[in-house]
């Protein structure tokens, strides 16, 4: 009977698989890529050397630095067929869905798509990583009604994304806070999306369906779409002065708080801290204090409360609002990170691979005759 089957609702506490690629620990608040505290790579990488980190264990040399700065730069452009597929979407679509239909266009574009190996899955990720910022930009320009701007092969990895998106880059420390995000959203273990990534993955499909399975993932509100939602709970609160009733209002309806809690950290998420400290620099400089006074007062009220600590998403939505992008791309721009993570879990599924089927306790009637 079901009664004897213990039962992990949400997979919660289960260890699934191993993992070289990153580690949480809770305990201590402390999140490492290969090794690497988070803090660290934020303070003396660049993503560029973070995602060649997160796929090949170790940070780069110089060459191999080179190497891999020059092939994302010579592999940012779309063909035409993608560009084409996304000039028919609805301009009404939320851009989530508009990177889910391209990579799905990669995909059926890609001729060795079902191509086994990890030299030719490493390829076909860097490519992604490559294209997913001129796909997000490309659809951000049609919308507002404005023309496509080319990637600029001149340009860094996250200068270029504003490059593409607002015709211009902005203070540099504006590009470091966006760089700083990149580097702490690029991996998180098994969390929804890639653990969705490798589950498509172990039944030995391609690459492409593992990465639209994550993009769908992450989209929703409890993960990725959190940071969206966090912004727009943040002008519905509007001023600082109001975050306390404001907080007790949702807490007296039983609705979640955007931004907060997460299912591994129960005191506080590692990457908040670096975040934080980011958003406030970017605060400095875009005349944001009012958005840092309503996030202190909602991360005081909610540890009062509740005692339940901020989440990633917290800090980087304020952030990314400040920095100019529209409140649905933030979760895009996780996208353009997390597509390392993503594709590294989907490498490692690949070469050590065991079709992931869990099982069910049945709860519906005991077995009957058809009348
Ligand atoms: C990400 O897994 C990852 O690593 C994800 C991520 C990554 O890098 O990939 O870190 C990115 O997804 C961050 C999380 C973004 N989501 C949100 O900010 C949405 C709001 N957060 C919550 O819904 C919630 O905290 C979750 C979904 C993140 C975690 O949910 P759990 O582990 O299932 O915990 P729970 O919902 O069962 O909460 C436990 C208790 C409950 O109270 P009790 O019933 O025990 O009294 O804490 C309360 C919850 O009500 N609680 C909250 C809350 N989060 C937890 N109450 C109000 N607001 C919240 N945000």
């Amino acid at each position: 009977s079901s009664s004897d089957t213990e039962v992990h609702r949400g997979l919660a506490g289960v260890v699934a698989d191993t993992t070289s690629i990153s580690k949480v620990v809770p305990e201590t608040n402390s999140l490492t890529y290969s090794g690497y505290p988070v803090q660290e790579l934020c303070a003396k990488c660049s993503f560029e050397q973070v995602a060649y980190l997160i796929w090949h264990g170790e940070l780069p040399t110089e060459d191999q630095l080179r190497g891999f700065v020059e092939t994302e730069r010579s592999q940012r452009e779309l063909g035409s067929a993608t560009l084409e597929i996304l000039d028919r979407l609805p301009t009404t679509c939320h851009p989530m869905d508009a990177l889910r239909t391209a990579v799905s266009v990669l995909g059926a574009e890609d001729e060795t798509e079902d191509e086994p190996g990890r030299e030719a899955n490493l390829a076909k990720a860097q490519a992604l990583y490559a294209k997913l910022p001129t796909i997000m930009a490309a659809f951000y320009r049609r919308r507002q009604g404005l023309d496509r701007i080319a990637p600029d092969p001149s340009l860094g990895f996250s200068e270029n994304v504003f490059q593409m998106c607002f015709g211009k880059v902005p203070a540099p420390e504006i590009v470091a806070a966006f760089d700083t995000s990149m580097i702490l959203y690029a991996e998180h273990s098994f969390n929804a999306s890639t653990f969705a990534a490798r589950v498509v993955t172990s039944t030995l499909s391609d690459l492409y369906s593992a990465v639209t399975a994550a993009i769908g993932a992450l989209k929703g509100p409890l993960h990725g779409g959190a940071n969206e939602a966090v912004m727009r709970m943040m002008l519905d609160v509007g001023d600082a002065d109001r975050a306390v009733a404001w907080l007790d209002e949702q807490l007296a309806a039983k609705q979640k708080v955007m931004g907060f809690g997460h299912r591994v950290y129960r005191n506080g998420d590692s990457r908040v801290p670096t975040m934080k400290e980011a958003l406030i620099k970017v605060a400095g400089l875009t005349d944001g204090q009012q958005w840092l006074d309503v996030y202190q007062a909602l991360e005081q009220a909610m540890l009062d409360r509740k005692n339940i600590h901020p989440n990633l998403d917290f800090p980087s939505g304020p952030a990314y609002y400040l920095m100019g992008f529209d409140i649905d791309m933030f979760t895009p721009l996780f996208v353009l990170s997390r597509i390392t993570g993503w594709t590294a879990h989907i490498l490692e599924q690949q070469a050590a691979n065991s079709l992931i089927r869990p099982l069910s306790a049945y709860t519906g009637p005991e077995q009957r005759p058809v009348p």
